[in-house]
């Protein structure tokens, strides 16, 4: 039985720097150690004292995250990850931000911030659009502050998508300008949600018109369901519009959850479902996956029971474990996962292989690696992993290791998960997908030397793109005529197959994050 051992392989420093799943390119506006605007001109601040018990807390701390966001290089699920946001730090950042420390945040309020910061940067472009509908000229929008623009872009949200009572949104929008800011700033934002106001209750928003050519109605539908226009195009291209309109509904959607019970550690579904109920968090078992219970809210309930940190379950898609039943591990058997940081199916896998075999997670990224291993000692299923920090391209050519299976999960765009990722649709660009392209070709090529005769390559992303997907796999056995399609029939239910034998999961089909994966076998 192999135990948890950490092997190091060199790699090139062009690798290093090769695109991740997680990557988000650095532009000048969001490089971490960019600096966060803060308040407007010292001379028209006021003497303000540290802690202010007149704003509302949970928009303070909406307004700094959306700045740390789009400013500072903070990724929007770390945020809401940690439960309490950035923790004790985040009453510093707003100090630092604002000027002023609010009260703690108690756990409606860290609701609220989760909602508001998620739904105010999935809706930013269609918010953009009506604030700048809305200022007296494009100039005034464009110089706007972007504190300012961060209070309107709140305010604008919570009057349109959580029909809030508006006139406390009004009232408590412009306080937090006031004191953040200035009395001028207050003023401004008074004058424009009230301008919101009134369009609003005589139903004549500003809405642009879904006519004229492609580009055209591409440009209207990235502001109307707000996304970047080439993903809207791309999407028309590949699904049609209809399909493209569901999808982009889906993604502004609140995100749903799974949970996975960890039988490693002698922890039912049964018992899942019992620490639910006694939570009160309404749920409902997987009809995909016999380990899978869904949740749509009540996350945070779970996170401070413990559960989690006990590891006695992972938050997990089914679209993700589904990729684990196309790779069907057993005990006993030599596998590899390829690119297997943070190790959300290293460790399913794992767990159905009962303590025996041997299970190599292989990633570049040292720092995700540990949280792999960390996660494996919690959830006891280290005994059978051997986490590798390598470059799968060096790796492959350096070792003689051959296994029974390969996974490689992909590097690749996410656009299957953007329902989770609220912020990934603004900092994916056009021209990652030929570099990811590339890179999966890559992969791939490397991936399969690992693979024993006769053995499985599973090669699987959590994109919805087909040039991510079929056509990388179809370009892989134009290369490699060694391999040949094993359709992924026998493994997850019939509504998941293609055509061609692929495992294909559609959010707007399936009500499930994206993802694909195909089983390609070695002569
Ligand atoms: C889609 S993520 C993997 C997610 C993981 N399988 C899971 O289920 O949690 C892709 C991973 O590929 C890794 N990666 C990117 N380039 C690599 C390379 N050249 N060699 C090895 N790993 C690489 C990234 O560090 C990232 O952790």
């Amino acid at each position: 039985m192999a135990h948890l051992v950490s092997i190091q392989y060199g790699y090139s420093s062009e690798l290093r720097i090769s695109l991740t799943c997680s990557s988000k390119p650095l532009t000048s506006s969001n490089k971490p150690n960019s600096r966060l605007p803060t308040r407007g001109p010292s001379e028209t601040r006021r003497k303000i004292p540290k802690l202010n018990l007149e704003v509302s807390p949970h928009r303070a701390v909406s307004a700094v995250r959306l700045m740390r966001i789009e400013f500072g290089g903070a990724f929007a699920d770390l945020l809401n990850e940690k439960g309490k946001g950035s923790g004790e730090n985040e009453m510093g950042y707003v100090e630092r931000t604002l000027g002023f420390r609010t009260r703690d945040l108690d756990d409606k309020d860290l609701r609220l911030v989760t909602d508001i910061v998620g739904g105010t940067i999935r809706w930013r472009r269609y918010l953009d659009y009506l604030i700048s509908s809305l200022c007296h000229d494009a100039k005034t929008f464009s110089g706007m502050e972007p504190l300012l623009l961060q209070i309107l872009r709140i305010g604008f949200y919570e009057i349109l998508k959580l029909e809030m009572p508006p006139h406390a949104v009004v009232h408590e929008n412009v306080g937090l300008a006031k004191v953040a800011l200035r009395p001028g700033a207050g003023n401004m934002v008074n004058g424009i949600l009230r301008k919101l106001l009134l369009l609003k209750e005589s139903n004549s928003l500003p809405s642009p018109k879904l006519e004229g050519n492609d580009r055209t109605q591409a440009r209207a539908l990235a502001i109307l369901y707000s996304h970047p226009v080439w993903m809207v195009r791309r999407w028309t291209k590949h699904f049609g519009q209809d399909s493209a309109i569901e999808l982009m509904t889906w993604n502004n959607k609140h995100p749903s959850f799974s949970l996975r019970a960890n039988s490693a550690k002698g922890f039912t579904r049964a018992d899942l479902e019992f620490q639910l109920k006694t939570l009160k968090v309404p749920h409902e078992l997987s009809p995909n996956l016999s380990h899978f219970v869904r949740i749509k809210t009540g996350l945070q309930a779970v996170i401070q029971a413990g559960l989690l940190k006990e590891g006695l379950c992972s938050v997990q898609d089914e679209s993700a474990g589904l990729v684990v039943t196309v790779l069907d591990p057993h005990p006993g058997e030599i596998i590899l996962d390829c690119c297997a940081a943070p190790g959300g199916k290293t460790l399913f896998i794992a767990s159905l292989m009962s303590g025996q075999g041997m299970l190599s997670a292989l990633d570049i990224n040292e720092g995700r690696l540990r949280i792999l291993a960390e996660t494996a000692k919690l959830q006891q299923v280290d005994n059978v992993i051997t986490t590798i920090h390598a470059d799968l391209c060096v790796y492959a050519v350096d070792t003689d290791m051959r296994f029974d299976k390969v996974l490689l999960d992909a590097p690749c765009s996410g656009l299957g998960v953007l329902s989770k990722r609220a912020d990934l649709r603004w900092n994916r660009r056009l021209e990652d997908m030929e570099e990811l392209k590339s890179l999966q070709d890559r992969l791939l090529d490397a991936a399969s030397i690992l693979v024993k005769p006769g053995g499985l390559l599973v090669y699987s992303t959590c994109s919805i793109d087909p040039d991510e997907n079929e056509e990388r796999v179809n370009s892989f056995l134009h290369r490699h005529p060694e391999f040949c399609i094993d359709s992924v029939n026998k493994y997850v239910p019939a509504e998941f197959v293609t055509e061609k034998g692929f495992y294909s999961s559609s959010p707007v089909k399936h009500s499930l994050d994206g993802a694909f994966a195909a089983r390609l076998l070695r002569a």
